[in-house]
């Protein structure tokens, strides 16, 4: 492995790619290596830096991560989980890190990472914000506590977004129902129309707003019988503050053993 991680990021020219390429500038230990995109993109071909924001860097956005293996040592996804997937068997066969931060995975899928897992480092969060992992443990104090009570959880994105509920926002569910020892599939109730009853005692609502360039906000709610609200909130300001390239830098690098989260950095 070179001094530097060199990095190939996937979406190059997304919101969370372009953002990745730029925070890369900044983080030490790792260096942008590739730049990769659908092959469908119309920014195959482009400069990833000047794609970025961040001016020409050479790198030319390409579209096939496999042609790419020799030059790099990580790759960071921020996709689709179709495309994902993918990523996820190429870096398996070829033995690269891996960071991934895509949402909308279903159990399947997510199965299919975990067993990677355990032949390659991962790093696997729907969130890579130190204050949305804080959220989550006292999240888990809150549902300890607050046991019995109403739980509701609201998010609110962009007009962009293609997944609903955010990942963040099950997440959050399923944190609650792991401290209550709930069965997370059979509580949540993703979305309400029409007659649907009176609400069912030991579920966890889920509501999502989307809307202009909302970044992403999420709440938490437990109300118990008008007695006791207790809400967290968490809403980033600007998604350059997610730590994605922190994962990558040389304190954290026991990920790089086998089943490491996010988590374990917050
Ligand atoms: N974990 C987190 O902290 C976090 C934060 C923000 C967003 N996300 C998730 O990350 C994902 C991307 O978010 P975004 O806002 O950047 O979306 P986006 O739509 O702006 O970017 C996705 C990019 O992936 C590209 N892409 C699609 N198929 C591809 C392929 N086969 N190969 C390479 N690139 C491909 C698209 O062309 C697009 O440029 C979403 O699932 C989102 O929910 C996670």
């Amino acid at each position: 492995m070179a001094d530097k991680l060199r990095v190939a990021v996937m979406g190059a020219g997304g919101r969370m790619g372009r953002s990745i390429i730029a925070s890369l500038l900044d983080t030490e230990e790792a260096v942008l290596s590739a730049a990769i995109e659908d092959p469908e993109s119309t920014l195959v071909g482009s400069d990833s830096g000047e794609v970025a924001g961040v001016g020409k860097n050479g790198i030319a956005i390409s579209s096939d991560l496999s042609k790419v293996l020799d030059s790099i040592d990580a790759v960071i996804d921020f996709t689709r989980p179709l495309a994902s997937m993918q990523t996820l068997v190429t870096a398996k066969n070829s033995g690269k890190l891996l960071v991934l931060g895509t949402t909308g995975f279903v159990q399947h899928q997510i199965q299919k990472i975990e067993a990677a897992s355990v032949q390659i480092p991962i790093c696997f969060s729907s969130n890579y914000s130190i204050g949305v992992n804080l959220v989550f443990s006292l999240l888990k104090k809150a549902a300890t506590v607050l046991k019995g009570s109403d739980v509701e959880i609201v998010e609110a994105h962009h007009n962009k977004k293609v997944d609903a509920p955010s990942g963040t926002a099950l997440s959050m569910g399923r944190v609650i129902a792991d401290a209550q020892g709930l069965d997370f599939d059979a509580v949540a109730v993703k979305g309400r129309n029409g007659i649907v009853g009176a609400r069912k005692k030991d579920t966890i609502g889920f509501s999502s707003i989307r809307a202009g360039d909302i970044v992403g906000e999420h709440t938490a709610m437990f109300v118990n019988g008008g007695e006791a609200t207790m809400t967290t909130r968490w809403f980033p300001l600007d998604i350059k503050n997610l730590a994605v390239t922190s994962t990558l830098k040389g304190e954290h690098h026991a990920w790089n053993q086998h089943g490491f989260t996010f988590q374990n950095i917050a």
